[in-house]
C-alpha cells in the first residue's frame, strides 16, 4: 500500500506547509465570497425597497393596449421585474426591457411562489423560468393589493464568481510559490541535519572492530540553541567518547602485541639452548642410564615443540604488528609440489593427489610464509584424519586471482569449531591435542599470512570432507 504522506522530514514539512496554507486560502476564499455576496444582496434589497414598488404599482390589473396606461418604466433599471397581486393571485407580471415593459408569462408554480412572498419589505429569491433567479421584495399596495418588485440575482452571482476565480488564481500561485520556496527553505534549514547524518554514516562505515581508527573531525556548527545543533553536539560528544575508547583499546592491543612479540623473542634463545644441551647430552660418549636417556629424549622433544610454538607466536605477533612481508615472485606450482612431497613423506599411509595447471603459477609475496600456510593446511589433512584419507591439492588461476584448494575426505571439523577455526589456540580435542603436539595456531597462521597477502581463506566442512580455499591476488 502506498503511504499517503511523504516519508522524509523534508517532504512532510513542505507538504504540511502547503496543506496548511491551502486550508487558510480556502477559509479566506469562502468567507470573502460569502461576505461579498451578503453585501451585494443587502445593496440589492436596499435598491428594491427604495424603488417602493413604483413599477409594480403602475401595472394595471388588466393588460390594456391603450398608450395612456403604459406602466411607468421611468428610472427603472433594465430587467426590473414587477408583479401585482390581488387576493393572493398574480394579476399582472412584467419586466422592464430596454425601458419598455414586457409581459412575463408565469407558470402556476411561479404564481404560487410569488403569492407566497411575505410582504415584509425584505428580499427573497424566486426562480422564474423565463428570467432566471430574481431577488424580490413585496410591499402592500394602496388598494389592498400586493406589489412585488424584483431584480435579477445573476449580476451578484457573476460578481461573486468573478471574485472566486480571481482568488483561485491568486491562491494557486501563492501555493505554488510557497511550495517551491518552502521546499527550499526546509532544505536549507535541515542542511545541518544532513551533515549530522553524513557524519554518523561515516563513523558507521569505519572498521571499528580493530586497529587504529581515525575518527572524522567533530561537527563545527553544532549550535546547542537549535534542535539539530543538539543532535550534532550529542553526536560530537559520543564521537569523543568512542574515539577515547578506541585509542585506549588500540594502546592496550599494541601493548599486548609488543608483549607477545618480546616474550616469544626472548624465549627463543633459552629454548634453543635447552635443545642444544639436551642434544649434546644425548650424544655424550659412553652409556647413559635408561631413565636419564629417556628424560633427555623428552626434554629434546618438548623443547623442539616449544621452539615451534615460540616461532609461531613470534610470526603472528610480527604479522599483527604490520611488519612488512617479503615481496618477491613465488612459484606456487613449485611450492605446492614441494609441500605435497613433504606431506607424502611424513604420511605415506595417506593418499596425496595433485591438480595443477600446465604452466607455472606465479604470485608476488613471501615464499617462506606462503609455504608455511600451505604446509599447515597439509599438516592438518595429515594429523586430523585417519590413514587412507585422500587429500587433493588443486591450483587454479582465475582472472586476477589464484586459488589453492586443499580438500580431504576425512571426518570433518566439529560443527561447534567451524565458526572460529581460524582463531588462536582453537583446536578440537585439548586432551588429545596436547598428546599429539597440536597447539591450535596452524590455521590462525594461515589466516594471518593470507590476509597479509590481501587474500582470503574459507573453510567448508562436514562429516566426510573438509575443504580449505585460499584466494590470493596475483
Ligand atoms: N582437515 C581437517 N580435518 C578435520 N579437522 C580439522 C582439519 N583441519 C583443522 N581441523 C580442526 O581444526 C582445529 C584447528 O586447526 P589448527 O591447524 O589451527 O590447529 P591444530 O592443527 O590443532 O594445531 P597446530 O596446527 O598449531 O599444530 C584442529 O585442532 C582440528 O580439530
Ligand atoms: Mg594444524
Amino acid at each position: 500500500m502506498r503511504r499517503p504522506l511523504p516519508r522524509t522530514l523534508r517532504g512532510q514539512l513542505t507538504a504540511g506547509l502547503v496543506v496548511l496554507l491551502a486550508l487558510a486560502c480556502l477559509a479566506v476564499g469562502v468567507s470573502t465570497a460569502l461576505a461579498l455576496r451578503g453585501f451585494l444582496l443587502g445593496r440589492l434589497d436596499l435598491q428594491l425597497t427604495a424603488s417602493g414598488g413604483r413599477f409594480a404599482a403602475s401595472l394595471e390589473h388588466e393588460a390594456r393596449p391603450d398608450a395612456d396606461n403604459r406602466p411607468d418604466t421611468r428610472g427603472q433599471a433594465d430587467a426590473t421585474f414587477g408583479a401585482r397581486l390581488l387576493g393572493g393571485e398574480v394579476t399582472r407580471a412584467a419586466v422592464v426591457d430596454d425601458t419598455a415593459d414586457r409581459s412575463v408569462p408565469l407558470t402556476a408554480d411561479e404564481r404560487r411562489a410569488l403569492a407566497a412572498v411575505p410582504t415584509d419589505g425584505r428580499g427573497h429569491d424566486v426562480r422564474l423560468s423565463t428570467l432566471g433567479i430574481y431577488r424580490v421584495v413585496a410591499v402592500p399596495g394602496d388598494d389592498r393589493d400586493v406589489l412585488v418588485t424584483g431584480l435579477p440575482l445573476h449580476p451578484v452571482e457573476d460578481t461573486v464568481h468573478r471574485l472566486e476565480a480571481v482568488e483561485a488564481a491568486l491562491f494557486g500561485a501563492a501555493l505554488l510559490v510557497t511550495g517551491v520556496a518552502g521546499a527550499l527553505w526546509v532544505r536549507v534549514s535541515l542542511r545541518p541535519l544532513k551533515r549530522v547524518t553524513a557524519q554518523a554514516a561515516e563513523v558507521a562505515a569505519l572498521p571499528l572492530a580493530s586497529g587504529e581508527i581515525a575518527m572524522p573531525a567533530p561537527l563545527a556548527d553544532a549550535d546547542p540553541g537549535t534542535e539539530v545543533g543538539q543532535v550534532g553536539s550529542a553526536l560530537n560528544h559520543m564521537l569523543g567518547h568512542i574515539e577515547d575508547a578506541l585509542v585506549r583499546r588500540h594502546a592496550s592491543e599494541e601493548r599486548l602485541r609488543h608483549f607477545a612479540a618480546d616474550a616469544s623473542h626472548e624465549l627463543r634463545t633459552p629454548v634453543a639452548n635447552i635443545r642444544g644441551h639436551a642434544e649434546l647430552a644425548l650424544r655424550r660418549v659412553g652409556p647413559l642410564p635408561g631413565e636419564v636417556r629417556h628424560a633427555l629424549q623428552r626434554i629434546d622433544a618438548e623443547s623442539r615443540r616449544m621452539s615451534g610454538l615460540v616461532d609461531d607466536l613470534l610470526l603472528l605477533a610480527r604479522i599483527d604488528a604490520g611488519r612488512p612481508l617479503a615481496h618477491e615472485p613465488v612459484d606456487l606450482t613449485r611450492l605446492i609440489l614441494d609441500a605435497t612431497d613433504d606431506a607424502r613423506a611424513a604420511a605415506p599411509d595417506h593418499v596425496w593427489l595433485l591438480d595443477l595447471p600446465d604452466s607455472p603459477v606465479v604470485v608476488t609475496g613471501d615464499a617462506h610464509r606462503l609455504q608455511q600456510a600451505v604446509g599447515n593446511l597439509l599438516a592438518n589433512a595429515r594429523t586430523h584424519t585417519p590413514p587412507g584419507t585422500e587429500t587433493t591439492v588443486a591450483l587454479t588461476q582465475e582472472g586476477t586471482g589464484v586459488r589453492v584448494r586443499v580438500s580431504d575426505n576425512g571426518p570433518g571439523i566439529p560443527q561447534a569449531l567451524q565458526g572460529e577455526v581460524f582463531g588462536r589456540f582453537v583446536r578440537a580435542d585439548h586432551a588429545r591435542s596436547r598428546a599429539t603436539g597440536s597447539t591450535g595456531l596452524g590455521l590462525a597462521i594461515v589466516h594471518a599470512v593470507v590476509t597479509a597477502h590481501h587474500g582470503t581463506v574459507t573453510v567448508t566442512s562436514r562429516p566426510g570432507g573438509t575443504t580449505f580455499l585460499l584466494t590470493l591476488p596475483r
